[in-house]
């Protein structure tokens, strides 16, 4: 299975998500079955390392983000992702307005619904911020992920 994770620069939030997510399945030994990935929509990002404070506090946390480069989701990710987690609401519209069927749709949601549901609550986005915003979202995102994959875990076949 393969999971994306989207936010606008993919520079902040969804690669520290990828990051987290990668460090978790790597520590539940399921790199075999479950692959993880991120993407943006912010094309003067394409190409870019992480934010810096993204990079730093990924550090504070043991993760090495630094070989990330932002990149722009695409319709192709459709086929190859299993489920799209966006961090906001304008995330959750770009990706929608790139569905083509309902069986796309499907595979996109917020990622605090996971620890939420149906609340369609945002990842607050750091980038207008300080270190400490930057903390805030890597905490959110760590536990909305430690949900994310024992959800995933109890699916994942014997
Ligand atoms: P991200 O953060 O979507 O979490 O990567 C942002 C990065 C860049 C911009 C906004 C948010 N920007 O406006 O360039």
């Amino acid at each position: 299975m393969k999971i994306l994770f989207v936010c606008l620069g993919n520079i902040c939030r969804s690669p520290l998500a990828e990051g987290i997510m990668k460090s978790k399945v790597e520590k539940a030994g399921l790199t075999a079955s479950i692959k993880v990935d991120s993407a943006g929509f912010e094309p003067f990002h394409r190409g870019d390392p992480p934010d810096y404070r993204a990079a730093r506090v990924a550090g504070n946390h043991g993760l090495d983000i630094s070989n990330h480069r932002a990149r722009l989701f695409t319709t192709n990710d459709f086929d190859t992702c299993d489920l799209i987690f966006i961090m906001d609401h304008n995330n959750y519209r770009d990706v929608l307005l790139e569905a083509r069927n309902h069986e796309d749709e499907a595979k996109v949601d917020y990622l605090m619904n996971v620890v939420n549901p149906g609340k369609n609550q945002p990842v607050p986005d750091p980038w207008y911020g300080n270190m400490k915003n930057f903390e805030e979202t890597f905490k959110i995102l760590d536990v909305a992920i430690d949900h994310l994959l024992s959800r995933i875990e109890k699916s994942l076949p014997e």
